[in-house]
């Protein structure tokens, strides 16, 4: 979203510099890096450090609920626990277990407490082994009151044999159900999935989330009915960028109801930027004011790119727990434009992370616009850090997943791809088969909803995202996506093709992205992990043409460039 600090939100543009905290004075800087050719390059710090290796294994223990948020009407709740040993994170485990994990268990005391410390309930009885992640057991609401401030649950763990506790604390948020016609949102931290209800209704809806950053002044104040249309095109949430009026202060509220009111009536649901200004949230709670009983509301977004704009490191968790105080009901997501800079202080202010990685169409070590190199301690090239390549979407994602282990908490991940271009760095749009590219390599690697830069977008973008709607937002694949572990498949006979694999119910969803332009020519079988193997090919979802099942495996004869298959397989 540089593209919007250059062009559409002049208001924002002038924020980096007042609020940067690491730079020379008079050093203007993105991702903390000087990138004017007039300054030199400077540590920029901020980088992500890897707790050092201990030798003897420690204890990773994580209780947590299932889902963020349970409202009264839930019947019934649970807990997620993980055992994990680890040698970077966790207590210290008697050394002698380490010979003996197997014939070790863990017995768990599980407290639920007010927030003034008073026990409501307690858990007891529940024993596991060492070294599992994901164990559920179940999380009676006997004797809570629903409350809109969290509960605390404590875990004293005990290891057998030994005098060794471990203790561990998460939060519970149990909520009354809303009487106003508002909605609530919950992740399942199981999945990383989102699920909603709107008014009376006491039934959860999985959604996955696909859609654009929509561009309020080139879009859509020009007519209500723009947002049908886009409804239409199977954009299943909007997100409405607000430029041009919609940056005024005071914001023009009859202005934009309308919009509100019809959303509402469209079930299309809104990821909805605050207005969050980091040094003062006057504006923000003002927008949550009118906002959160909108049932079409399914999340706040606050910050774009604060870290690229170097914003003040606690601002984003600030802003996070202000609207968490006034609207328990809905998760909070921003999105993270640097590759590695203060990434547990930006990520701290947000439930859901959106990573906007521009790889296509520009020079990543050479900035075209202010005529210096790129690197890691210098220059803006529109991409931080990047390569020019795919793999700068994929690699983010999982380097912020790897941070999320060590850092222990639950964090979900979007994408947010390229579907700009001819501007700044970037010389022309994506073309469609780079765009699907880039949204289903997102998804293969973790992206747990889609919203593209930026709508309107180029008449083949906007094509290809349209037909592909109905896949990713269809019953069959979110089926998956919401309710399956992601496992990656092995490819045999060509490079560069990237395969993730959803497994349910004796079946599996597999997309296969041929990340080369060029075709492959030679026979391609992809394997899945864990030793499953293919019966049948149940469906094609998208593309697929060519590949058959042979010995449980998917092979076909070659594939096209930036070739692209989504799969359904019977499992044997
Ligand atoms: C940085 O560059 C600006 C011009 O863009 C110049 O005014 C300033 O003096 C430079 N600062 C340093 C420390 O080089
Ligand atoms: C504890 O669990 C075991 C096995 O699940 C069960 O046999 C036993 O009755 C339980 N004890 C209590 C006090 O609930
Ligand atoms: C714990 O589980 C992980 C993941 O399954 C595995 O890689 C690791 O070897 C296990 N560690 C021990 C000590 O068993
Ligand atoms: C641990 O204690 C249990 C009884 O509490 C016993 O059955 C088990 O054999 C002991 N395990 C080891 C490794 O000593
Ligand atoms: C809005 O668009 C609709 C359909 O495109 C059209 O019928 C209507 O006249 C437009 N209204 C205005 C005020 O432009
Ligand atoms: C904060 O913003 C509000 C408007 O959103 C403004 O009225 C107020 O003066 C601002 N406060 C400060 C301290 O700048
Ligand atoms: C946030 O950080 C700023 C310094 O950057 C500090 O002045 C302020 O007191 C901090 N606010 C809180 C609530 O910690
Ligand atoms: C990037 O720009 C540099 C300097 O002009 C040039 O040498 C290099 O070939 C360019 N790289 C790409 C991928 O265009
Ligand atoms: C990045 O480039 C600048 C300017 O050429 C150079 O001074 C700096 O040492 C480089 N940094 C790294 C990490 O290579
Ligand atoms: C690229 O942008 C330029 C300048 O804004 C414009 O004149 C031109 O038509 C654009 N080209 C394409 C293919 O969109």
């Amino acid at each position: 979203m540089w593209t919007k600090i250059l062009s559409a939100a002049a208001a924002l543009a002038s924020l980096p510099l007042a609020l940067a905290f690491n730079n020379p004075p008079g050093v203007d800087i993105w991702c903390g890096k000087a990138y004017r050719a007039s300054n030199a390059s400077f540590n920029p710090g901020g980088w992500f450090e890897k707790p050092s290796y201990s030798p003897s294994p420690l204890l990773n223990l994580k209780v947590r609920p299932r889902m963020s948020i349970y409202l009264d009407t839930d019947t019934a709740g649970s807990l997620l626990i993980d055992t994990s040993i680890s040698h970077l994170v966790g207590d210290p485990l008697p050394i002698h277990t380490s010979t003996s994990y197997s014939s070790q268990r863990l017995h768990l005391n599980i407290h639920i407490l007010t927030e003034d410390g008073d026990l409501v309930a307690t858990i007891s009885n529940h024993s596991l082994p060492l070294n599992a992640t994901n164990t559920e057991i179940p999380l009676p609401f006997n004797n809570l009151t629903p409350h809109l401030t969290p509960y605390t649950i404590t875990t004293i763990a005990s290891l057998s044999n030994t005098t060794t506790t471990v203790t561990t604390t998460s939060e519970l948020y149990y909520l009354p159900h809303r009487t106003d016609g508002g909605s609530a949102t919950r992740i399942d931290h199981r999945y990383g999935s989102l699920s909603y209800l709107r008014g009376s209704s006491t039934t959860w809806t999985p959604i996955f989330p696909y859609t654009y950053y929509v561009q309020w002044s080139l879009y859509w104040d020009t007519n209500t009915s723009t947002l049908p249309t886009f409804a239409s095109a199977g954009y299943n949430v909007i997100h409405i960028v607000p430029t041009g009026t919609l940056s005024d202060t005071p914001f023009p509220w009859s202005q934009f109801t309308p919009y509100l009111t019809l959303a509402d009536t469209l079930n299309l649901h809104l990821q909805y930027d605050v207005l969050w200004d980091p040094t003062n949230l006057t504006a923000m709670i003002d927008q949550v004011s009118h906002i959160h009983t909108h049932p079409s509301l399914l999340l706040y977004y606050t910050g774009d790119e604060p870290d690229g704009k170097s914003n003040p490191l606690n601002s984003t968790k600030i802003a996070y727990d202000t609207l968490r105080r006034l609207d328990p009901y809905h998760p909070t997501s921003l999105a993270l434009n640097c590759k590695n800079f203060y990434y547990e202080e930006y990520a701290s202010g947000a439930d859901i992370i959106l990573s906007d990685v521009y790889p296509v169409a520009t020079n990543t070590s050479w900035s075209t616009v202010y005529d210096t190199p790129c690197n890691a301690t210098y220059g803006c090239c529109g991409c931080d850090d990047c390569e020019g390549r795919f793999e700068d979407i994929s690699s983010r994602i999982d380097q912020f997943h790897s941070f999320d282990d060590l850092l222990g908490w639950e964090k979900v991940h979007w994408g947010a791809p390229q579907a700009f271009g001819n501007e700044t760095f970037w010389t022309r749009y994506p073309t469609a088969e780079e765009e699907v590219v880039m949204i289903m390599l997102s998804i293969n690697h973790g992206a747990m909803g889609i919203v593209m830069w930026d709508y309107p977008s180029s008449e083949e973008i906007e094509r290809v995202t349209r037909e592909l709607a109905p896949v990713v937002t269809g019953e069959e694949m979110v089926g998956f996506l919401v309710g399956a572990d992601r496992e990656r498949g092995v490819v045999n006979g060509a490079e560069r093709v990237d395969v993730a694999v959803w497994v349910s119910g004796g079946k599996a969803l597999v997309s296969i992205l041929n990340l080369n332009y060029e075709g492959v020519e030679a026979e391609v079988k992809v394997v899945l992990a864990g030793g499953l193997g293919v019966k049948k090919l149940e469906c094609v979802l998208w593309g697929g043409e060519g590949w058959r099942v042979e010995g449980g495996e998917l092979v076909s004869d070659g594939l096209g460039g930036l070739e692209v298959s989504i799969l359904v397989v019977e499992l044997e």
